[in-house]
């Protein structure tokens, strides 16, 4: 059992992906701040009918998605990246940068148990981390230069020292196992090492679901065309490279989340198909994605800084450990 798991593993790691466009940046956080106007920026990609208050697939079904698979109306957000203008004429003005693509892989299909749970959400990586010390490595936050060798000695979640030959690139991965009812997840490991996980790398009681992944690239050719040595003017919304993270709030029509177990073709890639469509079609909306909620919050960086200072209470904590719960 164990070994034909295994060479499963090794064999057929089935994997789709689907790109997804930005819509909007907004100072919400309806999975950390439910409710109020008082997160860090936030890059938002997918159904533009999120809002503060956003907790189930069938309210994000109701928008717009900017997500290249007809059928996901998931919604995905980062901390917006910011070129930080640091010259003391510029009051170091913060200029939001868009991705030049945000794509959304689903990896290790062949060995997930089950799809995507209804309204299932996760958060993944450390949004208070200022060092690799705040950071769990399952996470796998890293920066680096598309295409560029390694840089030797570099933290894996620090942003290059020097100038990108294409795209900044970064990537965030989310947890693997869940539990389906409480929402609570896990990254998978392996049983031999850690003893209270089963024979599907799950902590007792949670399965295997797709592993979500971000991969991220920033074209920063155009805002700094002579490129940057050391530390680079740029900053996330949420302090430096470090506190990299992810959020996810699952919206895919249940067939096509369905379909992305079925790996039909056993090959490495394949398209997941739906009642709207397949692959790559492009959204099925025929108006452009734009902000639900335009009355409330912000998308100014500075305003956003103020409205800040309003968060009370705790903020509701980042999926980091083994086990931790999602707030429900
Ligand atoms: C969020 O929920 C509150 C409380 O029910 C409500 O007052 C508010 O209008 C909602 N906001 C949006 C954008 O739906
Ligand atoms: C930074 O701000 C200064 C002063 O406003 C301006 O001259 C300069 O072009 C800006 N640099 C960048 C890279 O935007
Ligand atoms: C920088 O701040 C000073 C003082 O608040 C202000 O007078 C000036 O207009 C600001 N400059 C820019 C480029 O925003
Ligand atoms: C996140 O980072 C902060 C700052 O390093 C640290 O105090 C906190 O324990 C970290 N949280 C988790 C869940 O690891």
């Amino acid at each position: 059992m164990i070994l034909s798991f295994l060479l499963a593993a090794g064999l057929a790691r089935a994997y789709t992906v689907t790109n997804v466009d930005l819509f909007m940046f907004k100072n919400i956080d309806p999975i950390v701040w439910p409710g109020q106007y008082v997160s860090h920026m936030h890059s938002f990609f997918g159904s533009d009918a999120v809002n503060a208050n956003t907790s189930t697939s069938a309210e994000l079904r109701e928008g717009c998605s900017t997500a290249r698979n007809p059928n996901d109306f998931s919604v995905y957000w980062v901390p917006t990246l910011y070129h930080v203008n640091a010259s003391a004429a510029a009051n170091k003005t913060h200029t939001p940068i868009t991705p030049m693509r945000f794509s959304a892989y689903y990896e290790l299909l062949n060995e997930a148990e089950i799809p995507f749970p209804e309204n299932f959400q996760a958060v993944a990586g450390n949004a208070s981390a200022t060092s690799p010390a705040g950071l769990n490595s399952d996470n796998g936050i890293t920066w680096f230069c598309e295409g560029d060798d390694a840089e030797e000695g570099k933290e894996s979640a620090a942003f290059p020292s020097k100038t990108c030959s294409t795209h900044l690139q970064t990537l965030i991965l989310f947890p693997d196992c869940a539990n389906p009812d409480t929402f609570e997840t896990a990254y998978s490991k392996n049983p031999d090492w850690f003893p209270a996980y089963g024979e599907n790398r799950c902590p007792e009681g949670m399965y295997r679901i797709p592993r979500l992944r971000f991969s991220i690239r920033y074209d920063l050719r155009g805002i700094l065309p002579d490129g940057w040595e050391g530390e680079p003017p740029l900053a996330l919304a949420c302090g430096n490279s470090f506190c990299s993270h992810g959020d996810f709030i699952n919206g895919w029509l249940p067939e096509a989340a369905e379909y992305m177990l079925r790996d039909p073709t056993k090959s490495e890639y394949f398209q997941v198909e739906g009642p709207l469509g397949a692959g790559d079609q492009g959204s099925a909306c025929t108006r452009e994605a734009v902000d639900s909620d335009p009355g409330h919050g912000t998308s100014d960086y500075e305003e956003s800084v103020v409205a800040m200072q309003q968060q009370t209470g705790s903020a509701a904590t980042s999926v980091n450990e083994g086990h931790s719960a999602a707030k429900h």
